[in-house]
């Protein structure tokens, strides 16, 4: 059992990581003490395979407990659905000690401490992350949000939890390509961060894809300390420190949006593209050894993960990042790596470079 704290003031709080912590879930939220009766925010498959065993583990904590489930996929991150989890919210809030606890992947992360953000202008939530990717990225850091027909992530708030507990035993029932969804985020924090971590990641990339506990604790580890403290220096995306998080992202945004965010390709493969695209930009700039690029791009590869795309429309991709606010008078905003573990914001990319690298990428 590992506790990083993430330091807020008033708002700090335990990010707790090990195995078979979901059996002490209950003892464990006792010491922020968030209020009596739990509401339970996650969806069908998750109540199904850990739904006994979370309840049993509140109930021991003193707890009551009621479970809410919302559908599996993005559409879950709804005004509607928000809406409604907050209406059924309110007929349980009887003795007015009420507190949620989000228990899924990033989708029941974001629409669960959205609500948490807006019901009765905020109550309490704990995060319980099942996903690799909620684990080392989305539970951390009070980003929440639900997403609008134009664009995702548009209607949000900053809303810190009272506490994260990341079971790695969680993740024995995760597939695969989730695995590598998240192993993308892990990637990107050794190159932006920890050359250290990176190094580990090409020798142990095989273990985490094969569920090995101690590889992925290490993993998780490292990558959600860095998370914490590039959140506690940047709480509110203001300063431009957290805006390293956005390595890989630009790009790989453009291509969720090109194919409609459909599960063509994950969030991982989005931005394992973007991550390799953004290397080879380093490098044509000459800001990056053509052998830095090299090792990422072979990382990434054999992390099970794309470096090049298909099917999808370059006009689409470049109409995607034009509308990002990131893209400013021709010249396009990017987070590049200057070498493995340490990136730079680079203000005035080229639109041209840009355009070329992506062309490059499509196969
Ligand atoms: N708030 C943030 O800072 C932040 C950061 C990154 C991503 N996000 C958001 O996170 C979302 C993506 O999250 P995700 O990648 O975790 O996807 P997800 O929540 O959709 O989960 C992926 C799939 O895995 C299943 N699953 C979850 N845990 C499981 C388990 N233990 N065993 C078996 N199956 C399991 C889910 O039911 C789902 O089908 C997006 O909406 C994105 O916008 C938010
Ligand atoms: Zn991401």
């Amino acid at each position: 059992l590992r506790t990083i704290r993430l330091n807020l003031k008033e708002r700090s709080y335990d990010i707790i990581i090990g195995s078979d912590l979901l059996k002490k879930a209950g003892r464990l939220i006792r010491k922020v003490d968030p209020g009596t009766d739990a509401v339970v925010i996650t969806n069908e498959k998750l109540l199904a395979l850990y739904g006994k065993k979370l309840a049993r583990s509140l109930v021991e904590g003193g707890y009551s407990v009621k479970f809410e489930t919302v559908p599996d996929s993005e559409k879950a991150k709804s005004a509607r659905v928000a809406l409604n989890l907050a209406s059924r919210i309110a007929r349980y809030d009887r003795r007015k000690s009420l507190f949620i606890i989000a228990f899924g992947g990033g989708v029941v992360g974001d629409i669960a401490g959205f609500v948490a953000a807006m019901y009765k202008r905020g109550v309490p939530y704990i995060q319980i992350p099942t996903t690799l990717l909620a684990q080392v990225d989305s539970a951390i850091g009070g980003k929440t949000a639900i997403d609008l027909p134009i664009a995702k992530n548009l209607i949000g708030a900053f809303y810190q939890p009272r506490m994260v507990i990341s079971d790695i035993g969680l993740l024995e029932t995760l597939p695969t390509r989730q695995l590598a969804n998240g192993l993308a985020e892990i990637i990107k924090y050794g190159i932006i961060k920890d050359a250290r971590l990176f190094k580990f990641l090409e020798r142990s990339y095989a273990k985490i894809l094969l569920h090995d506990a101690s590889a992925l604790e290490y993993a998780i580890q490292r990558s959600a300390r860095i998370k914490a403290r590039t959140v506690e220096s940047d709480e509110f995306d203001k300063t431009g420190v957290r805006a390293i998080l956005n390595y890989g992202h630009t790009i790989g945004h453009a291509i969720e949006a090109a194919c409609g965010y459909s599960s063509r390709y994950s969030h991982g493969e989005s931005i394992a593209v973007g991550m390799a695209v953004a290397a080879a930009i380093s490098v044509e700039l000459g800001i990056m050894e053509p052998a830095e690029a090299g090792r990422i791009k072979a990382l990434i590869q054999r992390s099970g993960l794309p470096v090049l795309f298909s099917g999808l429309s370059l006009h689409k991709i470049f109409k995607a990042l034009l509308h990002d606010k990131k893209f400013i008078q021709g010249t396009i905003r990017l987070i590049l790596p200057v070498s493995i573990g340490r990136v730079r914001l680079v203000d005035d990319v080229p639109e041209k470079i840009v355009k070329k690298a992506i062309e490059k990428s499509a196969r």
